[in-house]
């Protein structure tokens, strides 16, 4: 037996998944960590918490499904994106904590940029959106604003890596720098066409070259871990972004086909080949993975706050005491009577890239309730995903004709019968929702020969339920329109 141990290091928590040789779940292991917020529009992770809850859930999940080291044939990591750590290459420590791609601090770096007229060269090179989302203004401010950073840097003294990069460096003790180049695109410092990092961006950024890993291929073997950590030297054979992994684990291989992810964000891709589409509605253009020297790229539309949405309704209005309990809660009002909510509370992404854009929730009257506030919360999850869809058919997309969803909230019933009377197309969900962990355990077992081919990986995917629309085209119509005049409501709110 072949086991693939998946490490799945997302926003808001680490998980390790064990797969065996069919793809079955054999075990998994889960752990929260602190989100930590300085100020307003600042998020960050200490990279120690995310290095050991990752650890601590991986030799849980070994431990329950009753292996050692020697019986795992090879890591695969998928992980939060765009998310930057600065560390000492002598100490391992980090010089700060990760800045989270949630994070708002540098957008009036990206004004600066796009009043300079930077955009047009960041966007041909990169296929990204000038905004503060990405790593490379966030790496820049650590190089800025810790103490003796930047003179260390230019001495070759500190490493960068996003979250892919920083696990691979602990997991093998210092011995690897290195990054998938599905990570690497969403640094900003990548070139997309030559695969490399870009001089021009790294002297715009003022970035040196010195604190950059090497790039390697998402499939392939790029280190092993130290022994000491999970019993044996585990060959470390894939690492992917995490929205790049679910596109893989919903086997959308052949350019035409997309998936939705419902995180803590939205993230919707669509497989475009071996081409590299420039997008003139304010979707990315990012690399999918590279395997056996190919590469395969995407259009992307990122939505910052999906899931995360109902954590709010949890955490932060204290209206429900666990995520399950929105569904009946919404489903226990047949509309949101007008309420609109844009959950802009980390800026707007695409298609809007509204830095300065924050939580908005209009249309109450004295008969609202909380109910409609938590049909309203879903409905946004799913408007926002129109946006994308709609952005991407702009872009010259073939219409869609299903689409097929993923991540912990495409469980929300009510939400997938929302998305699909919205869209007016049928939402797909399938069996395994857990597509991230799939794909980063498939990009890891077709490396090391556990899974023989994208072929047989196909085969595995099977329908849980499918949702058809239901909603009339005029009542579709009304709630686009109102949330289409709520988010202008929302622009420009915060202070710049
Ligand atoms: O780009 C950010 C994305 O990778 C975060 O993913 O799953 O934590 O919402 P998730």
């Amino acid at each position: 037996m072949g086991y693939i141990l998946a490490l799945d290091q997302g926003t808001t928590s680490s998980r390790a998944i064990v797969f065996d040789e069919t793809a079955r779940v054999v075990a998994s292991a889960q752990q929260e960590f602190e989100q930590i917020f300085p100020k307003a529009g600042w998020v960050e992770h200490r990279p120690m918490d995310i290095w050991n809850t990752q650890l601590a859930c991986a030799q849980k999940a070994m431990q329950q499904a009753g292996l050692q080291g020697r019986d795992i044939a090879a890591i695969g990591i998928t992980n939060q994106r765009e998310t930057t750590v600065v560390w000492n290459r002598k100490t391992g420590q980090p010089v700060y904590n990760a800045i989270v791609w949630q994070d708002r601090r540098t957008a009036a770096t990206c004004d600066r940029l796009r009043e300079q007229g930077k955009a047009p060269l960041i966007k041909r090179s990169t296929g990204l959106e000038t905004d503060a989302y990405f790593s490379a203004t966030k790496l820049s401010w650590i190089l800025d604003h810790v103490a003796g950073a930047r003179a260390m840097a230019q001495a070759g003294e500190l490493a960068f890596g996003t979250i892919d990069c920083w696990l691979i460096w602990s997991l093998t003790r210092g011995a690897a720098h290195v990054t998938d180049v599905s990570n690497a695109s969403r640094t900003m410092l990548l070139n997309i066409h030559s695969l490399q990092w870009d001089d021009e961006l790294l002297e715009l950024f003022n970035v040196p070259r010195s604190v950059l890993p090497t790039i390697v291929d998402s499939s392939g073997l790029m280190a092993q871990c130290d022994a000491s950590l999970l019993g044996a030297p585990i060959p470390i054979a894939a690492a992917a972004g995490d929205q790049q992994a679910a596109t893989f684990g919903q086997t959308a291989f052949a350019p035409g086909e997309a998936k939705n992810t419902y995180g803590t964000g939205c993230f919707m891709l669509l497989n475009t080949g071996a081409e590299v589409v420039e997008s003139h509605n304010r979707l990315l253009t990012t690399v999918g993975w590279r395997m056996n020297g190919q590469t395969h790229y995407m259009l992307e539309g990122s939505v910052f706050m999906g899931g995360a949405v109902v954590q709010w309704l949890r955490d932060g209005l204290g209206m429900i005491q666990h995520a399950a309990e929105v569904e009946p809660l919404a489903a226990s009002v047949p509309s949101t009577d007008g309420v609109c909510l844009v959950p802009a509370f980390a800026g707007l992404g695409a298609p809007h890239w509204d830095p300065y854009a924050r939580g908005t929730l209009v249309g109450m009257t004295r008969g609202t309730t909380k109910a409609h506030i938590a049909r309203a919360a879903l409905e946004s999850i799913a408007l926002q995903t129109v946006d994308l869809v709609q952005a991407m058919q702009r872009d010259g997309a073939a219409p869609l004709c299903e689409l097929r969803v993923d991540g912990g909230a495409s469980n929300n019933g009510l939400l997938m019968q929302i998305q699909a009377d919205l869209l007016g197309v049928p939402v797909v969900r399938p069996t395994v929702t857990e597509t991230t962990a799939l794909g980063a355990a498939y990009l890891a077992g077709l490396a090391v020969g556990v899974f023989d081919g994208l072929d047989s990986l196909k085969a595995n995917w099977t329908v849980d339920a499918r949702f058809e629309p239901a909603m009339g085209i005029d009542e579709r119509g009304a709630l686009l329109d109102r949330w289409h005049r709520a988010v202008e409501r929302a622009k420009g709110w915060a202070d710049a």
